[in-house]
């Protein structure tokens, strides 16, 4: 279980404005989380949050505790952060190409990942880097190894992304709009994929989105979040039968009828 209590953050470019406010969520092990809400509510500053990547240039946490292994990991040192990053949580991007790296091969950069970890000796990090690679569904992991970024497709870098996000077995995986930038059915084999991890790795998904459809199909508990507050949280189904705050209703009411009380979480669709 990993707890997020009254987390708050200010930017101090609008200084006095919470981005995020006393948001509180607790994230079961093995399950998926839906993050929702309109675009500039809050999502992605929550998500980096958790990660201890909000720039310090930028602005800062005033409050609250992120509790994962009865450890708050915000009081953690910049190294011990950079310890946490990849080995307890890690963040996946909307845009891929934003966070590979382009002068490197996809199998040096896990490889990277595992040796900056020190998951295993230097001899067996390729082998630990083809897991993963496999993990996350990549046909012929080999090749790909040895590609770089501009080589690959939209969603293979997105699969990258996954393979080397999962390397070092993170207990939470954020995944900020992961499947925007994709076709349709990019998509639904990336959303599959996450479904199939959370399940083979007891890993919990924080799934960062502002598509309802999406929560629909994926998620075990949905927050929803509105101008930098969590204004509901709970089980996908509850929320989806009887949802409780405006704002909530009114994303469901952008579904078309037929499909609004559908009762989703799968992938028939
Ligand atoms: N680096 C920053 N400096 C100052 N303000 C920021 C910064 N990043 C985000 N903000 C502001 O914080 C608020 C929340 O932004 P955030 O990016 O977290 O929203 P979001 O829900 O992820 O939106 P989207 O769905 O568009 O990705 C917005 O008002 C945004 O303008
Ligand atoms: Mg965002």
């Amino acid at each position: 279980m990993i707890s997020i209590n009254d987390l708050t953050v200010e930017y101090y470019r609008d200084a006095g404005k919470k981005a995020v406010d006393n948001a509180r969520l607790k994230i079961p092990e093995g399950s998926i989380f839906a993050l929702i809400g309109e675009s500039g509510c809050g999502k992605t500053t929550l998500g980096l949050a958790i990660t201890g990547l909000i720039s310090q240039r930028d602005g800062r946490i005033t409050s609250g505790s992120v509790v994962i292994n009865n450890k708050n990991i915000l009081r953690s040192s910049q190294e011990e952060l950079r310890n946490i990053r990849g080995k307890q949580v890690s963040y996946i991007f909307q845009e891929p190409a934003s966070s590979l790296n382009p002068v490197f091969t996809i199998g040096e950069q896990i490889d990277e990942v595992l040796f900056a970890h020190k998951i295993t000796e230097k001899k067996y990090v390729k082998d630990i880097t083809m897991v993963s690679l496999r993990k996350a569904q990549i046909n012929n992991p080999e090749r790909v190894y040895s590609l770089y970024p501009y080589q690959l497709s939209g969603g293979m870098k997105q699969r990258a992304m996954i393979a080397m996000a999962i390397s070092a077995s993170p207990k939470l995986l954020i995944a900020d709009e992961p499947t925007t930038a994709l076709d349709t059915d990019t998509e639904n084999e990336i959303l599959k994929l996450l479904l199939g991890l959370r399940e083979e790795l007891s890993l919990s998904v924080l799934f960062i989105t502002h598509n309802i459809r999406i929560v629909q199909r994926i998620a075990d508990s949905v927050a929803v979040m509105h101008r930098g507050k969590i204004v509901e949280v709970g089980q996908a189904e509850k929320i989806f039968r009887t949802p409780k705050h405006e704002y909530t209703k009114l994303l469901l009411f952008s579904l078309p009828e037929r499909l609004r009380l559908k009762v989703y979480r799968r992938f028939e669709s």
